[in-house]
């Protein structure tokens, strides 16, 4: 079955927002669950207890609900995934027979003749232009989907794994065998490794989204995406569902090894029945290989799939052997990725928008256009002096292009098609949501709202201070969060801790019932929550996440847990939080460099945070919330003393830069930390190393030149395990 979403039903949605917030959430916990069970019987236990009929009747309802209260659209709701089986999957794990590398990059046909160089010289054949027979390239397609090995024993498919962290990956055997093009037997009884990169043809991806747009779900942002979260199903029949498909290009074959070079790798994978693609060229010279990638850069939109790039290969296997690899890459191949796609479109306008600190950012409103594979109809232009670099002005046809196919950007006006009546850009003098007059600090190029009660800044800050990554309290989403401003019942963070019940009651869409639950979820965000979400949730300026954490630690440091005791009852203050506010307040107002202690935290940073806590409208804010008896979670930091010694990267301090494949940057900030390091954010002679993963740049150049001891993420995580 593919799940056929059905359409947002209006009278549903009607319906559901009869509903209080605690009915309606009791009903679509209700129905997720239903859902998911339907899922998993139809699926993988191939006996549904429901028709169709009946089953698109619960998913419509749950879609309404959905629509009528977005906040209860978690990311696992049924509505949220692919097909419907559970999200978060865990896989076992297969450790590759050899490593799955990466490429490294160019971007330019400069640096494919660099490239080309650079494997001149390793094998020590003449530099360009004098001819050199004995090196040939390959170029083939570079297939924009997700990379995985196959395991074929005796002729017969038995394993198929993801990359993972290039050494190990995740068995996913069972999805890959309902892809029709993995053959389960090959035409000879042979043994070998094959890779290759299972994606989601472009159809297979409008059918899903044009789906998902009627159901008014989140559309998914490339088949790249979609693609990958079809394979990573803990259902194998969801995958089915998916039209998925594989390109295989690289023949790892136990034996004789008569296989010498990629072009008859490619021609092999082709006689055992494997899909290798059509549309590669050999015995290339890197002009020729400049050919290939402008022929196809115009070419590739008409195939059935995405391709990014052009993987260019040194063809003969004795002459990739002698060149090796630096890193985790070959030196024998690139990946050249094409120039983002441009289009040309109108700037009808540029509009300041207000956000949550205040800073006006001018917004490019455009005519809405399709560019590399969706509409856009906004871009921001991050400041004025990039406006005015960019010369754009109302009423300008410009090109517009996606920064790494995902953030659309106006590159640059054309300027030979200017009629004369477009108009320049002025930042208004007054904040465009409450009026009061901008500020400009001397040399800064931000321009913001100085009013800290600006509704616009208000419900974006209160917004981030309920939210998530602030004191996460369950249920006071927008529409709650809007009535309450509007209503004048909260006008500061610590006005959420003296709701009443009635308060909450006289809201619209709420009951008593309701009331008392969403007042009962702020009682419980009082106590436990980290103190680093408090103060994330504070919203100071460049304090994020990361900051907020080392910031947490840096004060618990100084002011001991051990020295004050719990507080003495519900409600009141807690004496260890009032000392975190004094200390807090003291250093920034009087000492602020000291902050520049705090990872994360330079002067500017430091200054900012002094001039927070000096402003009357902001300064009380945590005293406020002490006073209102919020009891953070008080952080684990080491006793005194033994800070230094503990963990293998004790006293350390490591820059990571690039991608690397295991770790998202706070995971590996995270695990340095753990391992009792300093996570640093820029090098210099005093970093102890630095951890370079994929598309690494300035930073480690700088560690080249400065001697410091480069890691792989392989290297990285020996550290970690202390047997660096
Ligand atoms: S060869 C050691 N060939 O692109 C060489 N890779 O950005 C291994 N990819 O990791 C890769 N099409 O996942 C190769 N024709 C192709 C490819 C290809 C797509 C992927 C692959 C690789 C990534 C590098």
């Amino acid at each position: 079955m593919t799940v056929q979403l059905p359409p947002v039903d209006p009278a549903l949605v009607e319906a559901a927002s009869t509903l209080d917030i605690d009915a309606a959430t009791a009903r679509h916990k209700e129905l997720a669950a239903a859902v998911d069970r339907a899922n998993v019987l139809y699926h993988a236990e191939d006996a549904p207890e429901l028709s169709d009929a009946e089953y698109d009747q619960l998913f419509r309802e749950l879609v309404a609900l959905e629509t009528a209260y977005p906040e209860l659209t978690t990311d696992d709701s049924p509505t949220q995934r692919v097909g419907g089986a559970p999200s978060g999957e865990v896989f076992s794990e297969v450790r590759h027979r050899r490593p799955m590398l990466s490429l490294s990059n160019a971007f330019s046909h400069d640096e494919l003749r660099a490239f080309d160089a650079r494997v001149r010289r390793g094998l020590g054949l003449a530099a360009a232009p004098e001819p050199a027979t004995e090196l040939r390239y390959v170029a083939e397609l570079k297939i924009d989907g997700l990379a995985i090995t196959l395991r074929y024993e005796r002729g017969r498919f038995v394993q198929g794994a993801t990359r993972g962290d290039g050494t190990t990956g995740e068995d996913v055997t069972a999805n890959l065998r309902t892809i029709s093009a993995v053959p389960a037997k090959l035409n000879e009884s042979v043994t070998a490794d094959v890779r290759g990169e299972v994606f989601m043809p472009k159809s297979e991806f409008a059918r899903i989204n044009a789906e998902r747009e009627e159901a008014g779900l989140a559309l998914y942002a490339n088949p790249r995406n979609s693609g990958a979260g079809s394979l990573r199903q803990k259902d194998p029949a969801v995958t089915a569902s998916r039209l998925l498909s594989i390109w295989v290009y690289q023949l790892l074959e136990e034996g004789d090894g008569s296989i010498d070079s990629q072009s008859s790798a490619l021609e092999r994978l082709a006689t055992l029945g494997l899909p290798a693609n059509a549309q590669y060229e050999a015995g290339l010279d890197i002009e020729g290989v400049i050919g290939f990638t402008e022929r196809w850069r115009e070419e590739r939109h008409k195939l059935p799939y995405e391709t990014d790039g052009v993987v260019v290969k040194v063809d003969r296997f004795d002459q990739q052997d002698r060149l090796g690899m630096v890193s985790r890459a070959p030196r024998w191949a690139i990946a050249y990725k094409f120039p983002p796609e441009q289009v040309e479109t109108t700037l009808e306008d540029i509009v300041p928008y207000v956000g949550r600190t205040g800073t006006l950012t001018p917004v490019a409103h455009l005519t809405p256009v399709k560019v590399a594979g969706s509409t856009v109809a906004r871009a921001t232009l991050h400041n004025l002096d990039e406006v005015r670099r960019k010369d754009l002005r109302i009423g300008d046809r410009v090109i517009l292009q996606k920064a790494g196919d995902v953030i659309p950007e106006v590159v640059r006006p054309l300027v030979e098609k200017r009629s004369g009546t477009e108009r320049s850009f002025e930042m208004p003098d007054a904040c465009p949501v409450c009026g009061t007059k901008v500020v400009q600090d001397e040399g800064a190029v931000r321009v913001y709202c100085p009013n800290a009660a600006c509704p616009a800044r208000l419900s974006q800050e209160f917004g981030h201070f309920v939210g998530r990554g602030g004191m996460d309290i369950e249920g006071a989403g927008w529409a709650v969060l809007s009535q309450l401003l509007e209503r004048g019942l909260v006008k500061s963070r610590a006005d959420f801790f003296r709701l009443s019940v009635e308060d909450l009651e006289g809201l619209d869409r709420f009951a008593r019932k309701s009331a008392e639950n969403l007042h009962g979820r702020i009682a419980r965000a009082r106590v436990g929550r980290p103190l680093a979400r408090v103060l994330n949730g504070l919203g100071m300026p460049q304090v994020g996440e990361s900051t907020a954490i080392d910031l947490a630690r840096w004060l618990a440091m100084r002011v001991r847990s051990d020295d004050y005791p719990p507080p003495s009852g519900d409600n009141v203050p807690d004496p260890w939080f009032a000392a975190i506010d004094a200390e807090l307040r003291r250093i920034a107002t009087e000492e602020p460099e000291t902050l520049t202690e705090v990872e994360g935290i330079g002067p500017l940073v430091a200054a900012a945070i002094g001039r927070y806590f000096a402003d009357p409208a902001t300064g009380n804010v945590l005293r406020e919330l002490v006073e209102v008896g919020v009891v953070p979670e008080r952080p684990d930091v080491p006793p005194p003393g033994a800070a230094v010694e503990a963990g293998p990267l004790a006293g350390k301090s490591v820059v990571v830069t690039g991608t690397l494949e295991g770790f998202a940057r706070q995971e590996a900030e995270d695990a340095i930390r753990a391992a009792g390091g300093k996570p640093a954010g820029s090098v210099s002679k005093k970093t102890d190393y630095v951890v370079a993963g994929e598309s690494a740049g300035s930073k480690l150049a700088k560690a080249q030149e400065l001697g410091v001891p480069i890691l792989d993420e392989a290297g990285f995580r020996r550290l970690l395990a202390g047997d660096g």
